[in-house]
């Protein structure tokens, strides 16, 4: 398939007024006294619109976006194909309720999902409006399915913030400070590594001996390619090893592909790079293009909660469902080859920049779901947090739009759409700046 790219004139990063310009700082004073002081507003990016891997914002300065919204807007920013099967849905109608009754779209993109999942078994879907909400539907469901209580997630994890989602979630404890009660039953095991080392299976093993029998486990929920927590990919054993825990015990495995799916991974699902099939797959951000739309995807024999045991009003409205069918017509058309294609220019390139950069501990990841961490020495691997936060300002003046996750870690994952002229000016940037940092 030919790569569907930006079809923008690579005239960007072009800066025109220092960021944020006059217009961005009205909106930003604006913001600041009405909005909740919880949000995090990583840089003062004030954006009025884009077009393939290109943001704009109110003042006229061009960027190029490594983040895509933190690794939702999959095909770009104003994908003609989706913004066409928008209208066309908003022509027809805002919403009718899916739980209550029947619409195509819905169906259709059900049908498209189940039809996705890796395996050969039959899955069916339900349609939610978030990430948070597939993984706080996966939570009752596995309980309701197995009728275990207990469930294991992974240090460093990122599930949402709901209730069980949150309890679920492990990366930074402000996510729970504050807050608890949390859900009961719930342990967190190390994830694997690759970079920093250990045995992650060893408290596996000691938490099945000495604190909860794997018989009262309901599942197991585990990110594929942990996002939030670092950007790590695990070693195929680590994924495999759990697969098997799972058989043996009746624990259901539901992997959150919440960022690492439809297509980002440059397959369409990051399991299929370890050839490790779960038993229900939790899908979102990307899905929609930046439209709200989540899905549980999960197997037929799984999916045996009754008529009326969970429902949504909003979940899988028509015009979410109609950007998801887009979306994932265009993923599937070319988009996760290109996001092989220019991952695989990526890391290249970010890896050449680690020869000359040594602050670069460790470039990893596969498809355009990359990590780059940084350390203050190869050698301890001390985590270089500080460095991070000031890459990401002068990136964002230069040009370069970037998010940090984990500790000290640069989280590439742009628009699906990316082109060479983005990677390659991009890294010009990203160099210019480790130079200027000292890195
Ligand atoms: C792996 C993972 N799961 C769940 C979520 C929560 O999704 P949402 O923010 O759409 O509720 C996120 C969001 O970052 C995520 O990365």
């Amino acid at each position: 398939m030919p790569a569907k790219t930006s079809p923008v004139k690579p005239d960007y990063p072009r800066i025109v007024s220092v960021p944020p310009g006059p217009k961005a700082r009205k909106v930003i004073a604006l913001d600041r006294e009405w909005t909740s002081p919880s949000y995090i507003k990583e840089y003062p990016l004030v954006a009025a619109g884009g077009k393939g891997a290109m943001v704009e914002d109110v003042d006229g300065n061009r960027y190029i976006d490594w983040m895509a919204g933190i690794a939702v807007s999959a095909t770009g920013y104003n994908h003609p194909k989706v913004v066409k099967a928008i209208h066309e849905a908003v022509d027809k109608f805002l919403h009718i309720c899916g739980t209550d009754f029947y619409y195509e779209s819905m169906a259709r993109l059900c049908e498209k999902l189940a039809k996705t999942a890796p395996g050969r078994d039959k899955h069916r879907v339900f349609l939610t409006n978030s990430g948070t909400e597939a993984v706080e539907g996966a939570v009752k469901l596995a309980r309701y399915h197995t009728k275990r209580p207990h469930l294991i997630a992974f240090e460093g994890a990122f599930h949402g913030r709901s209730y069980a989602a949150v309890t679920l979630t492990c990366s930074k404890v402000k996510y729970k400070a504050g807050f608890g009660p949390m859900l009961p039953e719930v342990s967190h095991l190390p994830y694997d590594n690759p970079y920093r080392g250990g045995d992650p299976m060893a408290a596996a093993h000691r938490l099945f001996e000495s604190k909860v029998s794997p018989k009262d486990v309901a599942a197991v929920f585990m990110e594929p390619i942990q996002g939030e927590g670092g950007y790590i990919m695990p070693r195929p054993e680590f994924v495999k090893a759990w697969r098997r825990i799972c058989d043996e015990h009746g624990i259901l495995l539901v992997f959150d592909e919440i960022q690492s799916g439809a297509g980002r991974s440059g397959k369409m699902w990051a399991c299929e790079h370890f050839g490790v099939e779960p038993d229900v797959l939790l899908t979102a951000k990307g899905l929609g293009s930046g439209l709200p739309i989540g899905a549980i995807v999960a197997k037929e024999k799984v999916m045996t909660w009754g008529q009326g045991t969970h429902g949504t009003t909003f979940g899988g409205n028509p015009v979410c469902c109609a950007a998801a069918l887009a979306t994932l017509d265009l993923v599937q058309d070319g988009l996760a080859d290109n996001a092989a294609r220019m991952g695989a220019r990526l890391i290249a390139g970010l890896r050449q920049l680690q020869e000359k950069h040594p602050s670069i501990g460790d470039v990893r990841g596969t498809g355009l779901m990359i990590g780059v961490e940084f350390v203050k020495d190869r050698k301890t691997k001390e985590p270089a947090g500080e460095l991070v936060g000031k890459l990401e300002q002068l990136a964002f003046r230069k040009g370069l739009l970037l998010l940090s996750c984990g500790k000290s870690v640069i989280r590439v994952a742009p628009p699906l759409v990316l082109n060479e002229h983005d990677v390659d000016a991009g890294l010009a940037v990203l160099d210019e700046c480790l130079a200027e940092l000292g890195g």
